[in-house]
């Protein structure tokens, strides 16, 4: 394996989660802009995987280089998966989460708990310089609260509960949410995959 890969993100807050979570694998993990990469990317897959190896193979091709992609959103089972692959997108990718958060609370407006639950969903993609590709997939299992609550993470984290913890995502610290959340999840099962392949 190589000594390097690009992460085709430009979030910094992920990268600093890719960089803790990849640390023991001993490569050098640049983004986009470290690698001053720019390329135009066409997100129109119809699933996450799709759009996970869009990212990946675009970001190889350009640079030659090993390339990580993520591409995640969070699916409403009352609102058969929604906002999904369109999660980002959701009301305008410019309108703010407080509105999108109102927004989901009213359209489960008089559902019950049981019919509330909801899913964040991760997959990685990894492009190989050699055309390989290999995805890995986490999620992370909760309900659709009845109003916004905490100040951390980003995004839908205020209405996303999860009983068994008795708090919302954005109340977890940023390592208890590493432990429990998708990207988590996807990105060791994908470090797990690079350290297959590296042994090989
Ligand atoms: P992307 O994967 O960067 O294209 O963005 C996916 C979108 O899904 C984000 O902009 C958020 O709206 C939502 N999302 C993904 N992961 C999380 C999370 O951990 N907390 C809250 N929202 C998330």
């Amino acid at each position: 394996m190589t000594d390097k890969i690009i992460f085709a993100t430009g979030n910094e807050g992920k990268m600093r989660e890719i960089r803790l979570i990849l640390a023991d694998l001993g490569v050098e993990i640049l983004s986009l802009k470290d690698a001053g990469i720019e390329v135009e990317i066409q997100e129109n897959g119809k699933t996450f995987e799709e759009n996970a190896v869009i990212k990946a193979k675009t970001v190889m091709e350009a640079s030659g280089t090993l390339v990580l992609a993520d591409d995640s959103g969070l699916e409403i089972d009352y609102l058969n998966g929604e906002p999904g692959v369109y999660s980002a997108r959701y009301l305008g990718e410019d309108t703010s989460y407080r509105i999108k958060n109102q927004n989901l609370i009213d359209r489960l407006s008089g559902v019950p708990d049981e019919k509330r639950t909801a899913r964040f969903v991760c997959v990685i993609a990894a492009a190989f310089p050699d055309g390989r590709i290999r995805t890995a997939r986490g999620t992370i299992e909760g309900i659709i609260g009845y109003e916004e609550r905490g100040g951390g993470g980003f995004g839908y984290d205020p209405i996303f509960w999860l009983p068994e913890y008795g708090c919302s995502t954005a109340e977890l610290t940023l390592e208890k949410k590493n432990e429990l959340s998708h990207r988590g999840k996807a990105l060791r099962a994908m470090k797990e995959e690079l350290e297959r392949e590296r042994a090989e």
